[in-house]
């Protein structure tokens, strides 16, 4: 599967061959004991996607966790339930969470409800100029999910103010991706460990 965005390409069987052992039984055993890291994603103008991405390569480099990366349309309660930790992404839109990451919360809540207790979470928000709110917003619906979050959210301000600015693809910066990286990492570290 290849997600295709301006200056952006990503091979997502190259994520799971990097946390693959080699022998087809090595990857049955393994992969049955592996710690599975989702990260679910909703973007309009590759910001979030570039950003999600970025933490996926982070998540990659730690062995022993098999990290999914998906939209939040493809996303629901099985993958949830079948993973250990998550990683939420999306733009801030008028205020709020991506609409169609809220579809996906909306989908999942209750049939997940009391079954992800204690699991770990952190989330990765690309907005024009804010992004608190949507950050607030997945915030109450991990809490109610009882999910433990082991980092601050991760805004990026894409400075996007005008109509044009905001409907054109988006390029995040090194920096910002570097950030992402670490948090990806640093999630698939403490699941590698056994610290959540
Ligand atoms: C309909 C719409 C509403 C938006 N509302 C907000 C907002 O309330 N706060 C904010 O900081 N950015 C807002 N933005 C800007 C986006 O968050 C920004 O362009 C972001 O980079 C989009 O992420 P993406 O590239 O992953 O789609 C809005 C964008 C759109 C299209």
């Amino acid at each position: 599967m290849r997600l295709d965005y301006p200056h952006f390409v990503l091979d997502l069987a190259s994520i799971w061959r990097n946390n693959s052992p080699n022998s087809d039984a090595g990857q049955r055993d393994n992969m049955s004991t592996m710690k599975k890291l989702l990260i679910v994603y909703q973007s309009f103008t590759g910001g979030t996607a570039q950003m999600a991405a970025a933490a996926a390569a982070g998540a990659a480099g730690v062995e022993d966790v098999a990290t999914q990366l998906v939209t939040a349309a493809a996303a629901g309660p099985e993958m949830l339930l079948a993973s250990d930790g998550f990683l939420f992404a999306c733009p801030e839109n008028l205020a709020a969470m991506a609409g169609l990451m809220k579809d996906f919360f909306d989908r999942s809540y209750y049939p997940v409800l009391e079954q992800l207790n204690g699991r770990p979470y952190a989330t990765l928000i690309c907005a024009g100029s804010d992004g608190s709110n949507a950050a607030r917003q997945i915030e109450r619906i991990a809490t109610g999910w009882r999910l433990k979050e082991v980092a601050p959210p991760l805004i990026v301000c894409t400075h996007a103010q005008t109509p044009e600015q905001i409907l054109s693809p988006k390029q995040i910066g090194e920096a910002h991706l570097a950030q992402c990286r670490e948090l990806g990492a640093t999630i698939a570290a403490g699941l590698s460990l056994g610290l959540y």
